[in-house]
């Protein structure tokens, strides 16, 4: 028996604000978590979604430099395009907040004082790379240099992008700096750790014991760092962009970005409202982080060991993490203008939220990665949205208006074939929410179009446009059901689809229909007057 909760947390992992969003972080990310949210709310849930721009960290800084601009510039121009990007894409967040708020500033530094107060960090004094030339430590992307691995002669001091290697500067052969060019000498300093290590039998238990049924690609990435043995990890930094270490003998250093990044689920959900500890204090709370497979380490390891540590939160129950989307058979990618960025398709495809919405769910990479083609794009657009669910909707409209006046008319007695048609659509239900309950959106998809398919089949066999000379009463009967499972469509897309299921109910004239009630044939009652189809 699986738990009843009594509330949702649902978070999405907070964007770096240095670049905008693509379709690769919306396929990974945002697409599943907004139709994971979208669903639960249409169920009468106590949900509450929160995401916001995750603005420290060293690529904004490096960023700022190369443009010769103050960081917040560079976070405030891209929080506002990911902000105003999410909205126009109908992404439903219950607040979209930013981790250079004032209160995320807050919440982060207690979270880390009360874990320094009661010792639950390391200190510890290490050689650092330091650039004499600018006068600064080489935190994580400040140092490059050949990666140990794969000889890839661009991996970072935190990460090789090649080879997908986590690594430590030290490891990078021929470090040099990425402010100036120099080569680095080392230079002592002090940070504050978080021992990992000590946390090594609670994570075990947790997830591999107690957590069997996350995705393979989330389970399996835990055990191999399980296996592997966790180390302590420096949770602080020299830079002077971020959230300042709040005790004595810190000046010039900072939270660690992925110290204070998970943190701003918390303020998020504070901004939002005043009761934002029953969504994170109580264990009748399901969390779930939507995250990219690049962290999870971060939401699984790392950020789990630091709600253990401070003993006030509840842990995730789930952590579904998609794999990649590359673009017409290559990697996305930033810095090669690799992608295609979600504001300029807003901008380009005005009115085909959904249509990016819908492919980029039934392409999802759920299970390896995929590839986005503009011709899928365009296979899907022609062959499934406007073939199948437009098609459908459409003719239902359109021989309403033209046989009955646009009232919906009295259904008469059904025949087999109706009978077995609507015992189709009520079977769809159980099985589109299973499939979204277990974070299968693109069999969840199917399935809820698996009803305009029904429907479109349905008009195809019954063939109302032909009967409506010979027997105009049975035509009553037809566009009855089909009026029915229009209704129904609209209901099942609501999630994936959210403009195309208004757009529907407001052909129907109707303001909105329960999801309890999906599957019934009683949705529209005879007499009703719809709306126009267009
Ligand atoms: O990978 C990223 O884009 C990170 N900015 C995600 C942070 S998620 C959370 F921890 F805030
Ligand atoms: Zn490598």
């Amino acid at each position: 028996m699986s738990k009843e909760f009594k509330r949702y947390l649902v978070t999405s992992a907070l964007p770096y604000a240095n670049g905008p969003v693509h379709i690769g972080h919306l396929a990974g990310v945002y697409i599943p978590s907004d139709i994971y949210t979208r669903y639960l709310r249409l169920r009468g849930r106590d949900v509450v979604s929160v995401c916001g721009s995750d603005e420290h960290g060293v690529p904004i800084t490096i960023k700022a430099r190369k443009e010769g601009v103050t960081p917040q510039e560079i976070v405030d121009r891209y929080h506002r395009i990911i902000k105003d990007s999410f909205e126009r894409l109908g992404m439903s967040f219950d607040i979209y907040s930013r981790t250079s708020s004032p209160t995320h500033a807050v919440t982060a530094s207690d979270f880390f004082r009360k874990l320094y107060d009661e010792g639950k960090f390391i200190e510890k004094s290490s050689m650092q790379y330091y650039d004499e030339e600018a006068g600064t430590f080489l935190a994580d992307r400040y140092i490059v240099g050949t990666c140990p691995k794969c000889g890839n002669d661009r991996a970072y001091g935190d990460q090789c992008e090649k080879c997908g290697s986590t690594l430590s500067p030290e490891e990078l052969v021929d470090p040099h700096s990425a402010v100036s060019g120099s080569v680095p000498v080392l230079r002592e300093t002090k940070h504050w750790y978080l021992p990992l290590d000590q946390y090594e039998t609670f994570l075990r238990e947790w997830i591999l014991d107690g957590h069997k049924e996350w995705k393979t690609n989330v389970y399996g990435q835990c055990k191999s760092w399980l296996d592997g043995g966790l180390q302590p990890r420096a949770v602080s930094r020299d830079l002077d962009w971020g959230i300042p270490v709040p005790v004595e003998g810190a000046e010039g250093k900072v939270l660690y970005v992925w110290f204070d990044a998970p943190i701003g689920y918390i303020s998020a959900t504070k901004d939002f409202t005043p009761d934002w500890e029953k969504y994170w204090k109580s264990e009748d709370t399901k969390m779930v982080h939507f995250i990219g497979k690049d962290n999870i380490v971060f939401h699984c390891i790392v950020f789990p060991s630091m709600l253990k540590a401070h003993g006030d939160y509840i842990l995730p129950e789930n952590v579904p993490s998609n794999e990649f989307l590359n673009l017409e058979g290559d990697k996305i990618s930033t810095s090669r203008n690799w992608a295609v960025w979600l504001h300029e398709y807003l901008d380009e495809f005005p009115g085909k939220e959904d249509v990016l919405r819908y492919v980029l769910c039934a392409n999802a990479p759920e299970t390896k990665d995929n590839d986005f083609t503009w011709k899928d794009f365009q296979a899907r657009n022609n062959n499934e949205l406007v073939a199948v669910l437009g098609n459908f909707v459409n003719r239902a409209l359109v021989l309403t208006q033209k046989y009955f006046g646009g009232i919906v008319p009295a259904c008469g007695g059904l025949n087999d074939y109706d009978r077995e048609t609507i015992a189709e659509v009520a079977a769809v239900k159980g099985s589109l929410e299973k499939n979204i309950e277990n974070y299968h959106f693109r069999e969840a998809l199917k399935e809820a179009m698996n009803i305009a398919r029904i429907g479109n089949k349905y008009l195809a066999d019954t063939e109302p446009w032909k009967v409506v000379k010979s027997d105009p009463e049975r035509v009553k009967t037809i566009l009855y059901v089909a009026l029915q499972i229009t209704a129904n469509t609209a209901v099942a897309i609501e999630p994936f689809m959210p403009f195309s299921a208004r757009k529907i109910l407001a052909m129907l004239a109707v303001d909105k229909f329960d999801w309890e009630r999906l599957g019934a044939t009683d949705l529209i009652p005879a007499g009703h007057r719809i709306g126009e189809p267009a």
